[in-house]
């Protein structure tokens, strides 16, 4: 694929979601894999907008759940491309929820996708680059780099974990 350059704002994805009774928890609130398995949805929507290949989902890092979101309320997802390396993507992604009827909306988490493009193989393609136009996106782009070095590195340890527990081993029999 040719190289070419892509603004941040192509790649930017609003997505919104209504919760209904099979998304909540007992307590009637959002489960938390329900929203991540959105906010997936979201980043890979944005991560495809910008390299028009398919990707898949490499990592994620920490989310945190700051407010709970009641049953009937509507998510907010928004996600957009930060900066792009060989083949690999960052995506920033926010989340509301929003009150319908007091029309108030507050944050629920933020975190950060890392998408990789594949060919038909599975096999990582190298995929377009990004150009930050405002100030904060120039900021998001700086800082990716930083944020890429901390999670290859906590991978590496975590993979180092995995050998001492023996992960990837067969499971268990019941
Ligand atoms: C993602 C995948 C294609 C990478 O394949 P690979 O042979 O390990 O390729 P590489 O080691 O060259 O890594 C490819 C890119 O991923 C990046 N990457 C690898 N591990 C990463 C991590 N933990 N966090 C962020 N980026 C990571 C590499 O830095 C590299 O980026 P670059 O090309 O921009 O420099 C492969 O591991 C895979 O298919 N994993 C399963 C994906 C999946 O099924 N996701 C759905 C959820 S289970």
């Amino acid at each position: 694929m040719a190289k070419k350059e892509k603004t941040v704002a192509a790649s930017r994805v609003r997505m919104h979601e209504l919760v209904m009774p099979n998304d909540t928890n007992p307590l009637g609130n959002l489960m938390g894999g329900k929203l991540m398995q959105w906010m997936d949805i979201c980043a890979a929507i944005s991560a495809q907008r910008h390299c028009n290949r398919n990707v898949v989902t490499v990592a994620v890092d920490s989310v945190e759940f700051v407010s709970a979101v009641a049953l009937g309320e509507v998510v907010i997802i928004e996600g957009e491309v930060t900066r792009t390396f060989r083949s690999s993507m960052e995506i920033a992604m926010r989340v509301w929820a929003e009150n319908l009827r007091t029309g108030s909306k507050r944050l629920c988490t933020t975190s950060f996708y890392s998408f990789v493009a594949v060919d038909a193989d599975g096999k990582p393609v190298p995929v377009c680059d990004i150009i930050p136009e405002t100030d904060m996106e120039k900021v998001r782009y700086e800082q990716a780099e930083k944020r890429r070095t901390q999670r290859l590195e906590q991978s590496r340890q975590i993979r180092e974990m995995a050998k001492i527990f023996q992960i990837g081993e067969r499971p268990e029999e019941d």
